[in-house]
């Protein structure tokens, strides 16, 4: 393929205060960067869309703080247009950690081998960083046993959707929390959640309390801040927190904040808060893919998918999204599937 001298890219135009705005990205076009020694330049396929990029706009979380003018980080799956030797072969497809823009030029250390299975989407998602935090959350850090009761914050989102059926898919109920009645149909009507609540209505913490009777065996909280409020006080004795995100925290003036506001309640119930990042389980992640694939095509695991079209789309994704707007791993494609990749 012919390679372009320029290419288009999102960047943050201005840190946000208060809640992110189109104002805050601005798309503009620049030249292909060079490729230095050790890294690999990749054609983007698909970027993510991730709460983690509101997060580092406004300070350092799970990487440093962006500055304005740079690229909006995201994990992306891209064709190899040129590496190092004893790199990837140019030409193949892998997953790297590279931004909002048709082009990255990434370190080798920071880009992944792809697995040959499953829809090509399904690398962002299932088989993705997220479908493997829901899988190593919930096999790992929940620690769970048949018939405890999980809730999943985030519920209908990339993590939570396949955290929750992994959850049933273990002998769990399963209650989701999201923010609207068409997701919580979805989970309990096709996803096989015990109930689903609406962390926006007036009765929340009521309709909460009556779906988990016997109080909360695991939260796997994707959410933080006020809903985490709502589900500490039913964790039973012995209760698990997965800690995976705190999504209400990012959309505001101030970096994510801390957790010593549940330190009591760790205290006094003996709780277990365990936070953990799925690259923690780098060397576990090819038999996890071939899991949760394999689940996928059994028929045991649904894949809810929200893919947008063009670069131009990805702004307003990020801004649907810390709104509640998407339904299942968000991605934008950027081109069309390699031919040939296996479905
Ligand atoms: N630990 C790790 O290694 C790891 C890896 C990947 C992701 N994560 C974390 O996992 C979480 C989920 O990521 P994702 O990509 O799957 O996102 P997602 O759940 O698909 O999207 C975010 C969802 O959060 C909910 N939300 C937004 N603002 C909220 C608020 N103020 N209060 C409560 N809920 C709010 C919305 O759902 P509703 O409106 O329906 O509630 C929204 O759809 C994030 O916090 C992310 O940082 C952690």
């Amino acid at each position: 393929m012919l390679m372009p001298n320029t290419h288009r890219q999102v960047v943050m135009a201005e840190r946000p205060s208060g809640s992110l705005a189109m104002r805050h990205f601005r798309s503009e076009v620049v030249p292909v960067p060079p490729r230095p020694a050790d890294a690999v330049l990749l054609r983007n396929i698909f970027v993510s869309v991730a709460p983690g990029a509101r997060a580092v706009m406004q300070g350092a979380a799970y990487r440093r703080q962006l500055v304005p003018g740079e690229v909006i980080p995201s994990s992306v799956i891209a064709e190899v247009m040129a590496a190092p030797p004893g790199g990837p072969e140019p030409g193949s497809i892998v997953g790297g950690a590279g931004g909002w823009q048709e082009y990255s030029v990434v370190p080798t250390s920071e880009i992944w081998p792809l697995e040959r299975v499953g829809e090509l989407s399904h690398h962002l998602g299932l088989l993705g960083r997220n479908g493997l935090t829901a899988y190593f959350g919930i096999r790992e850090v929940a620690q769970l046993r048949a018939g405890e009761t999980v809730v999943v914050s985030g519920a209908a989102g990339g993590v939570g959707h396949i955290a929750g059926q992994l959850a049933r898919a273990a002998g769990a109920r399963v209650v989701g929390i999201t923010s609207s009645a068409e997701k919580n149909e979805i989970l309990r009507r096709q996803l096989g959640y015990t109930a689903a609540v609406d962390r926006r209505s007036s009765s929340f913490a009521d309709d909460l309390r009556a779906a988990c009777p016997a109080g909360v065996d695991v939260y796997f909280d994707n959410v933080g801040g006020p809903v985490r409020e709502v589900v500490l006080p039913l964790l039973a004795r012995h209760g698990r927190i997965v800690c995976c995100g705190v999504t209400a925290h990012y959309d505001a003036d101030r970096p994510p904040v801390g957790m010593t506001d549940i330190a009591m309640q760790l205290i006094v119930k003996s709780l277990r808060m365990q936070g953990f990042l799925v690259a923690d389980y780098l060397p576990r992640w090819g038999t996890a893919q071939r899991e949760l694939h394999a689940l996928q095509k059994s028929g045991e695991l649904t894949v809810l998918e929200d893919i947008r079209d063009g670069l131009d789309s990805a702004p307003g994704a990020l801004i649907e999204m810390l709104a509640g707007g998407n339904i299942g791993q968000l991605a934008v494609r950027l081109a069309p599937d390699p031919a040939g990749w296996p479905s």
